[in-house]
């Protein structure tokens, strides 16, 4: 159904207020613009579709595939400093209308849900970033005053598609050589003091080997950000089977890709360890390095965005999104070295971060049941990403500032010290 604006209402006035004031799309794009018969022809039976957080890496390589494949895309995205230091990125699809507004302000996202059918609810604020009151307001009552909006309103709402993360596991699952398949418990603090980073068995406590981890593994939420993302996915499931809404969280793993921040020192090891070598700085490892990690390449976590709006056999799912393959920690300073040609090596000064999952590959038989199945490897994936690094200006290390502030905040761990 497609919905226009009445022109002369108050709402629209106001809706349309705001969007032009805060957007710089060519005017016709406008969802709720009243149009001609013929522009009502044209979108007619077209999807709608709003992109929170549509500046950012996945959300902007959503609203891109979502504009490729004929959807009409709204961006909501606050340009989040800490992620876009230099302001509005020029990646933002020109074709969809941007909106630079606050998921947390009640009539921004009002506005911005009035004529969408689908949410993708990418907006969030991530990473091992001290502010643990922003965190619970922007991902959790974020998510929680969109959804309590779109109930109030009645907005026919067809659909929410919620960023979740693999950070709700409390840690990767594990095969004991007595138990087989285990959920291994969050390291305890103590354990990591004394530089002994292995994950055991639940059960007869046993060294485990890392295996992928399903969907129905514990949720934890260890970090402060995990448990905002179990909040965040909980809400949105929960809601959608008490209104009706079909809903769909998925769990991604780590995502990398062109237009990862190249500013923000808490989040994306990759980016962290280009701009730290390309500042001819070390990488630093914490732990050992020995960590395994799950990386997914940020067309193809946009390709599952996709696939959940398109099927409804994720509905009402949890649904891990990744490569089923791990990477340590070590190996991928590595690749980016070599890759770059800079080679230093990397730095382990014992340092850990309390809460952070030793080992994660995501299990990922749900997704690959409704035909997921990535499509750009490790490989490729960074030879992109380092391409368009190469290609940006004035990259600089924020990191080191970044691992002082996280250690006197006692985010970072080092062994040994209580
Ligand atoms: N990148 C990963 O490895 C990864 C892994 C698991 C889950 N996720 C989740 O995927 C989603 C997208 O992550 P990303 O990697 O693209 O991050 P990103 O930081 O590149 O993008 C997030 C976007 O949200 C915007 N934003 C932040 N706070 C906002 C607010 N209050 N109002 C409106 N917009 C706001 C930011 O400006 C940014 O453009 C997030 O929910 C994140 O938690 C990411
Ligand atoms: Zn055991």
């Amino acid at each position: 159904m497609l919905m226009i604006v009445p022109p002369c209402s108050a709402y629209a006035m106001n809706y349309l207020g705001q969007i032009r004031a805060a957007i710089s799309l060519p005017r016709q794009r406008n969802f709720c613009r009243s149009s001609s018969r013929a522009k009502e022809r044209l979108y007619k039976g077209m999807k709608r579709a709003l992109v929170t957080g549509g500046a950012g890496l996945i959300g902007s390589h959503v609203a891109d595939l979502l504009v490729r494949e004929g959807w009409r895309v709204r961006i909501l995205d606050n340009l989040e400093p800490n992620t876009h230091k230099r302001g509005r990125p020029a990646w933002i699809n020109r074709d969809a209308e941007f909106v630079q507004g606050d998921v947390r302000d009640r009539a921004t996202i009002e506005n911005a849900l009035f004529g969408t059918d689908i949410v993708f609810h990418q907006a969030a604020y991530g990473g091992y970033m001290p502010e643990m009151a922003k965190y619970v307001e922007v991902n959790s009552l974020g998510t929680a005053q969109m959804l309590e909006v779109i109930r109030e309103k009645n907005f026919p709402i067809k659909k929410v598609i919620v960023a979740s993360s693999q950070a709700v596991y409390s840690e990767g699952a594990g095969e004991c050589p007595k138990h087989g398949l285990v959920f291994p418990r969050v390291r305890p603090v103590e354990q990591l003091q004394r530089g002994d980073w292995s994950v055991r068995c639940p059960i007869c406590n046993e060294p485990t080997r890392s295996v992928p981890t399903p969907e129905h593994a514990p949720v934890g939420g260890e970090t402060v950000y995990g448990l905002t993302k179990v909040d965040q996915e909980k809400l949105v499931l929960l809601w959608g089977k008490q209104v009706g809404i079909p809903t769909v969280a998925l769990r991604y793993s780590c995502t990398y890709g062109p237009r990862q921040s190249i500013f923000n020192p808490y989040t994306g090891v990759i980016a962290i360890f280009c701009t730290r070598l390309l500042n001819s700085l070390p990488p630093v490892l914490y732990e050992d390095g020995e960590q395994t990690r799950d990386f997914s390449f940020v067309e193809d976590v946009a390709r599952a965005n996709l696939l959940a709006a398109t099927t409804d056999v994720l509905d009402g799912l949890p649904v891990n999104v990744g490569s089923e393959k791990g990477v340590t920690v070590r190996e991928i300073a590595q690749r980016v070295s070599d890759a770059l040609g800079i080679r230093i090596a990397p730095e382990i000064n014992g340092e850990f971060r309390p809460g952070e999952m030793r080992h994660l590959i995501s299990g990922t038989d749900t997704i690959r049941a409704v035909g997921y199945v990535p499509q750009v490897d490790l490989r490729e994936g960074l030879d992109r990403y380092l391409d368009w690094i190469r290609s940006q200006s004035d990259v600089r290390d924020y990191f080191s500032e970044a691992a002082e502030n996280l250690r006197n905040k006692g985010i970072v761990h080092r062994v040994g010290i209580s």
